[in-house]
């Protein structure tokens, strides 16, 4: 089916069924264009739990399904293609953190929201990067914290808290994966260019930075200021609104590190990238697949889902 009748059939669905279309920064152009919200991973969840619709279909990956439907149990929520993992979340299964937390008893369990419905329902409190640092804030100083699973944000947390919380060792695949010589050469190209980095990126990336946030910090960031031009160091999709907001700017994505034979070296996200027009049509059309979080997990999963979004108001 030619493009423009896709996009005219989703908008009938979406009306006729009353659905909502939530996509994330990082999926491609005309997903973000047909949505009827775009955000970051706070943004999404808080407009999920506030939506009338009857169908949530959520273009993004299936921990914000899961959110998504913890957060809304009685609506279906639909995502274009249930593959669409993340390998954050896959860096933490819920029987090792279980098995971490008994190792460690009298510590509060602060998870980032790319994780599994069973590891938040394991967690005393959620965050995302933008609201990391306010949510751990409103512990103790001295309060005993396991932060998981991106080490290189929990860094970055503890460097800006003066904080030693305790690091799950996970990752993401693409933030891990930017090359610090491929931007310092950007940069020697485009002196004047403000470097933006998502704190998923390791200490290296994070310390040519001049700005360092969430997509929705970053975006934020390049609208308001003055300088021309950017370099982007986190999934390439979010130039897409940054673009739109600005533009006469310009902004260069970051490079990553070229991997000789293992798998894709580019700076999109091959999990965000399986949702297409055609899978959304589909979804639409036949209402699945279906995002299923066993109740009794989604019981305990939405106590730490729920506080976060009472600290972040
Ligand atoms: P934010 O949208 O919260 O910045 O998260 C980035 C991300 O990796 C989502 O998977
Ligand atoms: Fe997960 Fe990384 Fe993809 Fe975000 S960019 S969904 S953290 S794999």
């Amino acid at each position: 089916m030619e493009k423009e009748q896709l996009k005219h059939e989703i908008r009938s669905m979406r009306q006729e069924k009353n659905a909502v279309i939530l996509a994330h920064y990082y999926t491609e152009p005309d997903l973000q264009d047909i949505a009827d919200f775009v955000g970051d991973s706070l943004a999404l969840a808080q407009s999920a739990a506030k939506t009338e619709a009857d169908i949530i279909v959520m273009c993004g990956v299936h921990f914000m399904g899961e959110t998504c439907k913890i957060l809304c149990p009685d609506k279906k929520v639909i995502v274009p293609d249930l593959a669409a993992g993340c390998s954050l979340a896959d860096s933490c299964r819920a029987d090792d953190l279980k098995a971490f937390i008994d190792e460690h008893p009298g510590y509060k369990v602060v998870s980032y929201v790319n994780t599994t419905a069973e590891v938040k329902a394991l967690s005393d409190v959620v965050v995302t990067s933008s609201n990391a640092r306010r949510v751990v804030d409103s512990y103790p100083k001295d309060a005993k914290l396991i932060f998981g699973p991106d080490k290189n944000l929990g860094a970055y947390i503890n460097s800006i808290t003066g904080r030693n919380m305790l690091l799950w060792n996970g990752g993401c695949h693409v933030h891990g994966r930017f090359s610090l010589q491929a931007i310092l050469r950007l940069k020697a190209e485009h002196p004047e260019a403000k470097v933006l980095v998502h704190p998923e990126c390791p200490a290296a990336i994070q310390a040519v930075a001049d700005e360092i946030g969430s997509t929705a910090g970053l975006l934020k960031y390049s609208t308001e200021s003055d300088a021309r031009e950017f370099i982007v160091a986190t999934e390439s999709g979010i130039l897409h609104k940054m673009q739109l907001a600005s533009p006469d700017k310009t902004f260069y994505p970051a490079p990553p590190e070229v991997t000789e034979g293992i798998g894709c070296s580019c700076n999109e996200c091959s999990y965000m990238r399986l949702n297409t027009l055609e899978k959304l049509h589909h979804a639409l059309l036949t209402e699945s697949p279906e995002i299923v979080v066993d109740p009794a997990i989604a019981e305990k999963a939405v106590r730490p889902i729920n506080k976060m979004l009472e600290l972040s108001k």
